[in-house]
């Protein structure tokens, strides 16, 4: 176990930066408050730029424009996948605590962003249940696949940020793609967080967690349907 948690740490510590994400005015706005700020660099590392809000799910809903409207104050815009409803929970709590001030960086968000606005409770409903349907769907831990040598790989690199997924989430053809952007937001861990020091070259297999991804992948077609715990 040691030497795939050395194995894992090895490679958030040695890929390149993607390009930043641009475009939306919430995320320009954002940007620029963070530039002021003596505290920028640290909010800039909170969470990686990843989506647009018009990529946001269900984009023209209440909850899509919600997130779009509270959830850029402070950093780039989350993604409601990346979390399961469980794991929401009590972000959005966290959240709203700093949006009313409130919580141990509660001044210091105050005072870097005059202005932070903080949803009503309705708001704060909506928003919530916006992320729990919308958001990850965790492999079930009990999966035998977890055992073999490539799912403890993919169990270790795959759950230092977020649940780990279930590989039913998305087809064989998808699974590339994601695993992709993955890279990219540990690139950007290792980056932004990184000690330049430690970098070394990258030796985590990703082609051998893409192909335990796809083993293990929804069928093309398929719809995306309950929690897959019937391992293979
Ligand atoms: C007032 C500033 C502020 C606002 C507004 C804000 N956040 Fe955060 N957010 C933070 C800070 C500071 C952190 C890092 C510390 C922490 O995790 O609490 C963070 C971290 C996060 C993380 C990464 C932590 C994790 O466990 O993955 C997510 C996801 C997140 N916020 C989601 C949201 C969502 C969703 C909203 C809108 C409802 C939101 N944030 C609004 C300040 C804010
Ligand atoms: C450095 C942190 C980090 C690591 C490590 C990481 N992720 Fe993510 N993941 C994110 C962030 C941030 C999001 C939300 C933004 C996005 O979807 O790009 C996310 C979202 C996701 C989603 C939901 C979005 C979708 O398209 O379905 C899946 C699935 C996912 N990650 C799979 C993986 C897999 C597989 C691995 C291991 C190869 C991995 N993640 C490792 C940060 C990480």
């Amino acid at each position: 176990m040691n030497r795939l948690l050395h194995h894992v740490a090895a490679t958030v510590l040695c890929l390149a930066l993607p390009a930043a994400a641009a475009g939306a005015p919430e995320v320009a706005r954002a940007q620029y408050l963070w530039s002021q700020s003596p505290h920028g660099r640290m909010l800039e590392r909170i969470l990686p730029p990843s989506i647009e809000p018009a990529q946001l799910p269900e984009p023209r809903s209440a909850g899509a424009r919600l997130a779009a409207r509270y959830c850029v104050q402070c950093h780039y815009l989350p993604n409601p996948q990346m979390h399961t409803a469980a794991r929401w929970q009590p972000i959005i709590e966290r959240m709203l605590w700093r949006m009313q001030g409130q919580g141990n960086m509660g001044p210091l968000m105050k005072d870097m962003m005059a202005g932070v606005e903080a949803p009503t409770d309705s708001e704060t409903a909506t928003l919530a249940a916006y992320l729990a349907r919308h958001g990850q769907r965790e492999m079930n831990p009990e999966h035998p696949a977890l055992r073999s040598t490539a799912g403890q790989i993919y169990s270790i690199a795959c759950s230092q940020c977020h649940a780990l997924p279930d590989p039913q989430r998305h087809t064989a053809r998808e699974w590339p793609g994601v695993v992709r952007r993955m890279q990219g937001h540990m690139a950007w861990a290792n980056t932004v967080v990184g000690a330049p020091e430690l970098r070394t070259k990258p030796v985590l297999d990703t082609a051998e967690i893409l192909r335990f991804l796809q083993r293990h992948a929804r069928p093309e077609g398929s719809p995306l349907g309950g929690r897959a715990d019937s391992g293979r």
